[in-house]
């Protein structure tokens, strides 16, 4: 039966993360995953976290099977953190969350679903996006395009190219949109230029997808679901993939939500049914650990304020983690200009190393960064950066 089974390849993120931890070096830094560490470079567990996990033990609860599409609470939670508090979306009961595997399992059930509405349908993902986005989507038996995103030259968005790709596509194409701390690139669309994607999209008729998985890590919970509440303000029906991952630091515990959002309430009931069977057919149900601290922290007042606080923290210091990169690098005499390192939102930098480059940082230098010069700034601090800026430096000569 396996004989003939090919060995695969690793995976372009987590496999470093794999080769990273059979390394002995001493020095060793992993820039490649998507993870925030703190200045000791640890993975914070956050106090609201703490609190809400303290209360869950002392309230013993049991631990029966949840709901297929998980908790109530939190699912309601999701959508106002998404939509807005006052969403009337929300009100008039258009929207439906089922609660997810991270991210990636929000991703995963809306592929699968979309599969079953739009056989023939393809799926256009930015140039470039996340390293699974493609993979899911193959997974789940589409075929992928990409649409211009990143304009190398200029650091930013080659954004009459989006936009004319997005016009070209025939009506419900499936057009996955990273709707803030656009990974890898760290580079997002101004909210004029959400307008008109908004619009294009409409006039078009594409099925948008909105993966959103780094929300509070570029200017705040509301502001970074900008352009979320603009294709809700548009009166469209589009599905959003959500990720508790990075803002609650809850990595491991796999919290994540699908949100869909259909043309009125029976619609939405009658998707949600659909859904579910998805969800029984694949996974059963959520498990229930994060989703219930994650509830809890949500809808307690003092404690969602003790986040956001926590969350801001982690955002700042990623900030100022940019700044001394860009100082630093200057500092060694390098002489590419990194201005543009300081404009990026999130956790990465596209940092423009190619990938000899980049193995030359991992052998030389023990720095593990991704294949396509994708660095995590999140995981520098004021141990690292200096042998990792001299790492750059000397792969820069
Ligand atoms: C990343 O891009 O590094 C994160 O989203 C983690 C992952 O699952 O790939």
């Amino acid at each position: 039966l396996f004989a003939a089974v090919e060995l695969a390849p690793r995976d372009p993120i987590l496999g470093l993360t794999e080769q990273f931890n059979a390394d002995t070096r001493s020095n060793k830094v992993n820039l490649g995953v998507g993870v925030y560490y703190n200045d000791e470079g640890k993975i914070p567990l956050l106090g609201a976290v703490r609190k809400a996990e303290l209360a869950r033990i002392e309230a013993a609860a049991a631990r029966g099977y949840l709901p297929i599409e998980g908790i109530v609470a939190y699912n309601q939670l999701v959508q106002k953190l998404l939509l807005g508090a006052d969403s009337p979306l929300i009100a008039e009961g258009r929207a439906l969350t089922a609660q997810s595997l991270g991210g990636t399992g929000a991703l995963k059930v809306g592929a699968d679903f979309l599969k079953r509405l739009l056989p023939g349908a393809k799926v256009a993902i930015s140039n470039p996006s996340w390293e699974n986005h493609r993979a899911l989507f193959e997974g789940a038996g589409f075929e992928v395009v990409n649409y211009p995103y990143y304009d190398a030259a200029t650091h930013g968005v080659d954004f009459d190219g989006m936009l004319a790709a997005l016009r070209s596509y025939p009506a419900n194409t499936v057009v996955v949109l990273h709707a803030c701390c656009h990974n890898p690139t760290g580079v997002d669309l101004t909210v004029d230029q959400w307008h008109q994607v908004v619009a294009a999209v409409k006039e078009t008729g594409l099925v948008p997808f909105l993966d959103i998985a780094y929300q509070g890590f570029g200017d705040g919970i509301d502001a970074d679901a900008a352009a979320v509440r603009l294709f809700a303000d548009a009166n469209l029906t589009f599905l959003i993939s959500s990720s508790f991952s990075k803002s609650f630091s809850l990595y491991g515990e796999r919290v994540g939500a699908l949100t869909l959002v259909a043309a009125n309430r029976e619609e939405s009931a009658r998707v949600l049914s659909q859904l579910k069977r998805v969800i029984r057919t694949n996974y059963s149900n959520p498990p229930t650990h994060g989703g219930t601290v994650v509830a809890h922290v949500l809808g307690q007042p003092e404690l969602r304020a003790e986040w956001e606080t926590e969350l801001a923290g982690m955002r700042d210091r990623i900030r100022d983690m940019r700044k001394a990169l860009v100082q630093k690098l200057k500092d060694r005499g390098v002489e590419r200009n990194f201005d543009f390192v300081l404009k990026q939102r999130g956790m990465f930098s596209y940092s423009g190393l190619t990938a000899d480059q980049v193995d030359r940082l991992r052998e030389e230098h023990a720095v593990y960064a991704i294949g396509t010069g994708r660095i995590c700034v999140a995981a520098l601090n004021s141990r690292n950066i200096d042998a990792v800026a001299d790492g750059i430096a000397a792969v820069l000569k």
